[in-house]
């Protein structure tokens, strides 16, 4: 509890968050929610019925973002609908590495969104059940909680939703709702998470995608060496004197400048990468057309071309809305943390990010739908570098997270 508090205070400043006390207020990516229950191996029974005896566990959980994402507090999703606790966001992460959910026993979702790899896969495609392939990379699963409709293609309308296709899906997990259900009742550890945690319903399929859901909402990413330049932009007008007013009348704010100073000093930016942030804000270049706000991402459909050059390409969003125009189309992913998950698009054609930015500088793929916003960028070999460099400067810290200690 007093490690909580300690983190919490900090992050109060830096992520400029004013209290208001409601529940346990928690401060997501730095808190820890998600380091399994205390112990070592397999979990037992007798320890899971002492985790959920403790009262603090099952209370609403009051969630702040990091410096960073803190800015898209307002965007929170899900959270109401599906409130935060500490033993249903526990109930998740066991659920989601646990193989047993899947046909034999052999896949679960970190097999395709791994924490080792960008809580993605650095494979072109997710591989599923007896090695089976479908057509689509393996997106991110951190930052959900910002995120809305899910999928490439955004069909499905949820996090909760998303949550237990994969389980249904042949060629992913390939087994069924009633399977999975079915094999959840054998097992007397999650028997008794979903009874103390889901009251009224117990083990269902609903439940398994909140509790999952609940799970991928915190999972949420550390401030970047990009976040703290941007913090520091507001101060950086200020002369000397400002300054000095500044520390006399407003302790707070000079406080949390001090703050930002040290996390700039310890997370530094090269200059490579501050001209690559210029481009990518910048109106002639502007990638932040559509990789913008706190997540870096419009969490809306474009078509970049990607795949649109093979004989029956992916139609992406078309599928869901039939509507002409979305032909081609594909929800924008976030760019923090990604320097970690290549290889990268809806299709994992691209390896690198250099490769991305050579598919941007030439104007993206034509095609009939091509998005408006994509046109040849002028960009000199230096420039290129720059903005991969920038890409690389959002890279944050992760929660720790037990992928072990599932119910024996
Ligand atoms: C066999 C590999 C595989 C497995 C197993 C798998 N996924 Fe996925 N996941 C994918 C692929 C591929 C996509 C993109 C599919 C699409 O857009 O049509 C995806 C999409 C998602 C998304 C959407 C992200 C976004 O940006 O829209 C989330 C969240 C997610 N998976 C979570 C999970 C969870 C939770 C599980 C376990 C219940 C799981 N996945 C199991 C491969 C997998
Ligand atoms: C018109 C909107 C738009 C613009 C402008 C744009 N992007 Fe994207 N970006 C997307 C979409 C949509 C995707 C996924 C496309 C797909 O898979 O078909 C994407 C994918 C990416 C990816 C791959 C991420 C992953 O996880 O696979 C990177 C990296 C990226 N963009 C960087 C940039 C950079 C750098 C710029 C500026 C040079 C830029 N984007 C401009 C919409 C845009």
């Amino acid at each position: 509890m007093k490690r909580t508090l300690q983190g919490l205070m900090v992050l109060a400043v830096l992520s400029g968050g004013m209290f208001v006390h409601a529940g346990e207020t928690v401060v997501l990516g730095i808190d820890d929610l998600t380091s399994g229950i205390p112990g070592t191996g397999p979990l037992t029974l007798e320890q899971v019925q002492a985790w959920l005896a403790d009262p603090a566990n099952h209370e609403e959980l009051d969630v702040r973002l990091p410096l960073g994402l803190s800015i898209g507090a307002r965007d929170i999703q899900g959270i109401r609908e599906n409130p935060l606790t500490r033993a249903k966001i526990e109930l998740g992460r066991q659920l989601y590495f646990d193989t047993r959910l899947s046909a034999d026993n052999t896949v679960s979702c970190a097999s395709c969104h791994h924490p080792q790899e960008g809580f993605a896969r650095h494979t072109r495609f997710g591989i599923g059940i007896d090695g089976q392939t479908g057509g689509r990379n393996s997106p991110v699963s951190y930052n959900r909680i910002l995120s809305g409709a899910q999928f490439w293609d955004g069909r499905a309308a949820s996090l909760e939703e998303q949550a237990v296709g994969p389980i249904a899906n042949p060629i992913e997990m390939g087994s069924t709702h009633e399977q999975a259900v079915d094999t959840l009742k054998q097992i007397p550890a999650y028997v008794a998470q979903f009874e103390a945690v889901f009251p009224k319903s117990g083990v269902t399929i609903d439940n398994v995608g909140k509790a999952i859901a609940s799970f991928e909402r915190v999972i949420v990413t550390g401030p970047t060496p990009f976040d703290y330049v941007d913090a520091l932009r507001p101060f950086e007008s200020l002369e000397e004197e400002d300054l000095e007013d500044l520390k006399e009348d407003d302790p707070d704010a000079w406080k949390r400048l001090q703050e930002l100073r040290a996390g700039a000093a310890a997370n530094p930016m090269s200059e490579s990468a501050r001209r690559g942030m210029d481009l990518f804000f910048s109106r002639e270049i502007g990638c932040s057309n559509c990789h913008v706000g706190a997540n870096l991402t419009d969490e809306k459909y474009h078509n970049l071309g990607i795949g649109m050059d093979s004989p029956d390409p992916d139609l992406g969003r078309y599928a869901v809305t039939g509507n002409d125009r979305d032909k081609g189309a594909f929800k924008t992913p976030t760019i923090r943390n990604v320097a970690l998950s290549a290889p990268y698009m809806h299709d994992g054609s691209l390896q690198t990010l250099e490769e991305v930015v050579e598919h941007y500088a030439k104007g993206g793929t034509k095609n009939p739908w091509l998005s408006d916003k994509m046109t040849p960028l002028k960009l000199n070999s230096q420039q290129k570098l720059d903005l991969v460099e920038f890409m690389r400067s959002v890279t944050g810290s992760f929660p720790k997270i037990a992928s072990g200690r599932l119910p024996e």
